[in-house]
């Protein structure tokens, strides 16, 4: 069994984040060393999630930890039943309703964040590393944090949700992470 690796994670101005995901035929040795390497990857950088093109990859994958903020016990209790860390192999929401407003922020995106609107609540299907499918109902931060990777998974970014106004505030900084990552 090979070590995870943890992987240099592609930021805004590269075109793999705009890439529509794959979906996944069969869970191989590849794909599960793939998620692997994405949880470690995601750990290293503290993030709450990551999606298969933040590594440069185009498979439908993501994985997600929102454990980090379940100090917060209103948050601890919004999705009890739901085991952290998720992988979802193949997610597709299904149902949403309602809607909330908060800041988001994104690995691809060092040190920007924005007021996103997303839906309060989210049913998301998708396969498990032993390729069985899930349905999660997913509520307030975990339902924002599907949300988010399956956006990376359709090739939309954290920029895409913001308005003019909130753009013109990060201008500077988007366009120097556009500039490093084309250099
Ligand atoms: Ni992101």
């Amino acid at each position: 069994m090979e070590e995870p690796l943890v992987h240099k994670i592609v930021t805004y101005g590269d075109a793999v984040l705009r890439k529509q995901s794959m979906p996944v035929i069969t869970i191989t040795e590849d794909i599960r060393s793939l998620a692997k390497d994405m949880l470690e990857t995601m750990y290293a950088a503290s993030g709450a999630g990551l999606a298969a093109e933040q590594i440069g990859r185009t498979e439908r994958i993501c994985v997600i930890d929102v454990s980090y903020a379940h100090q917060d016990d209103e948050i601890a209790n919004e999705n009890p039943d739901t085991p952290m860390p998720m992988v979802l192999i193949n997610p597709e929401i299904t149902a949403h309703n309602g809607s909330q407003v908060g800041q988001e922020g994104c690995l691809s995106f060092p040190e920007i964040y924005a007021n996103v609107k997303r839906s309060e609540n989210v049913t998301c299907k998708y396969l498990d590393l032993e390729g069985t499918p899930r349905e999660v109902e997913a509520k307030g931060l975990l339902s924002r944090a599907i949300q988010h990777e399956l956006d990376h998974l359709n090739g939309v970014l954290l920029v895409d949700h913001m308005s003019h106004i909130q753009k013109m505030a990060v201008s500077g900084r988007l366009k120097r992470l556009k500039k490093e990552s084309q250099a």
